[in-house]
């Protein structure tokens, strides 16, 4: 039974592909805010197996992902005894929850999401309809947890305003059901860039030297950091507009030592582009080794993933139960009991 205070907490929640690796960019606009957010919100992390499948996955690097993606989340510091870590697939709400708020979206909404568009152009030999339908899965996801805040980054605020559309449009016909979640914006100064393309976002579905993963080796931050596009005026100074790959190196450092831009720049000043990237990879090392040593720990032992997100499971399904209990009986569903 949770207690006044944490009733009184607000809910987070959160979904994350079990797709590829996770890169720095989702340390430090993500993962690294974990252990304060827990202590302020109730904290709900769902691995999204179901939204998965909307593309083509090998099953066994499905499965193997899912463990691995716990073990991160974990290691980044989430205490599963103060936030919830589960596998959507394993709490049956979201499909059954999904299929109702199915029949409250419209073709003409889901056809304008621009993420189905690009992923259709993408898979087009596989326009599936789980993908067409996607947002309303995720719909099901946030509202089942009456979630107040979703974290967003740009490519998923359209998805959160179908969400809202979708909560409103019941709520105005059932009476209050769904708490209507607010979008949670990342601080600003928190976007990494791509090391070869700095004027993109560093995104993992981009060539290996482009990305620094979270279980990069220092031996490969070295070497990736060193190849990274800079330009030829030899200055260090920051200037995102004009000196993209520079001010990229330089801002990674200062989130991730927590230095100002002055200072650091101040240090730098009159030293070359390879003390510069000497010291961004320190810099990156130092972050990255507490959450590698510790997620090695974690991989290592497969049993206590499972047990964890298997309890994950069952808290996340007694709030989830909840809510669609109320939703199927206002929509007038067979009663399950006469009273
Ligand atoms: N669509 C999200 C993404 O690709 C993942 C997701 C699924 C999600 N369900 C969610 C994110 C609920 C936030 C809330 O990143």
């Amino acid at each position: 039974m949770m207690d006044k205070q944490e009733t009184a907490k607000k809910t987070i929640f959160s979904g994350i592909q079990p797709s590829g690796t996770l890169t720095i960019g989702n340390y430090i606009g993500a993962l690294r805010h974990f252990p304060e957010l827990q202590e302020t919100y109730n904290c709900i992390y769902c691995i999204v197996d179901e939204h998965a499948i909307t593309v083509r996955q090998n099953p066994a690097d499905l499965r193997r992902r899912c463990l691995e993606l716990a073990a991160v989340y974990l290691a980044s510091g989430i205490d599963p005894e103060k936030c919830i870590i589960y596998c959507q697939s394993h709490v049956s709400a979201h499909a059954e929850l999904a299929w109702i708020l199915n029949c409250f979206t419209y073709m003409g909404e889901l056809q304008r999401m621009t993420q189905f568009k690009d992923k259709a152009a993408k898979h087009a030999d596989n326009i599936n309809a789980g993908l067409f339908t996607y947002p309303v899965l995720m719909a099901a996801d946030i509202l089942l947890y009456q979630a107040d805040a979703v974290p967003v980054g740009a490519d998923q605020k359209q998805h959160l305003e179908i969400t809202r559309d979708i909560a409103q449009r019941f709520n105005s016909i059932y009476g209050d059901v769904f708490t209507v979640p607010e979008p949670l914006i990342t601080k600003v100064g928190s976007r990494v860039m791509s090391l070869q393309d700095p004027t993109r976002k560093m995104s993992k579905s981009d060539p290996e030297e482009c990305f620094i993963s979270l279980l990069d080796e220092p031996d490969a931050v070295r070497r990736k950091i060193k190849r990274a596009m800079t330009d030829s005026d030899g200055e260090i100074r920051f200037d995102p507009e004009n000196k993209p790959g520079v001010s990229n190196l330089l801002s990674i450092i200062s989130t991730l030592t927590g230095e100002d831009m002055e200072t650091i720049c101040g240090e730098m000043a009159g030293k070359g582009y390879g003390d510069l990237k000497n010291r961004t990879s320190d810099a990156v090392i130092a972050a990255l080794e507490p959450l590698q040593s510790e997620y090695k720990r974690l991989i290592a032992d497969k049993q206590y993933l499972l047990d964890t997100l298997l309890s994950g499971a069952e808290k996340a399904n007694s709030i989830a139960i909840r809510t669609l209990r109320k939703v199927q009986k206002k929509i007038g569903f067979a009663p399950r009991s006469l009273k």
